[in-house]
């Protein structure tokens, strides 16, 4: 029992660390290759204030990638994967953009994960009948995925359709969260996904490991 309570502690301790430090700023422990910005606000690559809804069309088959992005962690991994698969390329957004800035942004994620609150999201701009592959991105928050997929997830029908999970985080892992995935997306497979630290982002040291996954 104390053990067990003793474990609990460490795993808090280990967590809350990992999230202040993720506030910071991107690190790069590379001594050639520091990147030193004190700002707290990042560029988003989807947070955009319009409803109309980033759709890249790539081919002709019948793969999309789907992704959500606060920073551009994810964003990058999905570039990788569609220009490796020829995938379409569409965007979660959730109506009501969350905050710019890093504190901000984890507090009123933390809240809605709380109340177990499904966000809106804007219209995908595609069709998801059309795909029978999904690649499906995220990043962890709060050692979960944001709540804004569990509207995507929920919002729709996955089944007969193959998911492959990619997510990003600063020093958790998938925390279950594909395992979160197989039991929403009901009647999808949902197959073995991709975890990527976001300091392997940061150093351009993820395209081989995207590439392997894929094949
Ligand atoms: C609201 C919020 C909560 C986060 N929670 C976690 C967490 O629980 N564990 C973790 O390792 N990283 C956490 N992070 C860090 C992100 O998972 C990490 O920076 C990821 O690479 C960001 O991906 P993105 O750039 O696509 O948004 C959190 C970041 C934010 C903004």
């Amino acid at each position: 029992m104390k053990r067990n309570i003793l474990v609990l502690g460490i795993l808090m301790i280990v967590m809350i660390l990992g999230l202040c430090a993720c506030g910071e700023q991107p690190i790069d422990n590379n001594e050639n290759n520091v990147e030193n910005n004190n700002s707290n606000e990042v560029q988003i690559g989807n947070n955009n204030e319009t409803e109309e809804n980033a759709v890249t069309t790539n081919s002709e088959g019948n793969a999309l990638v789907v992704y959500f992005s606060w920073a551009n962690h994810t964003e990058k991994m999905a570039s990788v994967i569609a220009a490796e698969t020829g995938a379409d390329v569409a965007v979660i957004e959730p109506v009501n953009a969350y905050p710019t800035d890093y504190n901000e942004c984890t507090e009123v994620a933390l809240e809605e994960q709380r109340r177990g609150e499904k966000p809106a999201i804007k219209d995908l701009g595609l069709d998801l009948e059309d795909y029978d592959v999904i690649y499906l991105g995220y990043p962890i928050w709060w050692m979960d995925m944001p709540q804004v997929l569990y509207t995507f997830l929920e919002n729709n029908d996955f089944s007969g359709k193959t998911i492959y999970p990619f997510t990003t985080s600063y020093s958790s892992g998938i925390i279950g969260t594909f395992d979160k995935i197989k039991n929403i997306a009901t009647g999808a497979d949902v197959e073995e996904g991709l975890h990527i630290f976001q300091r392997e982002i940061d150093r351009d040291n993820y395209e081989e490991t995207i590439k392997d996954w894929l094949k």
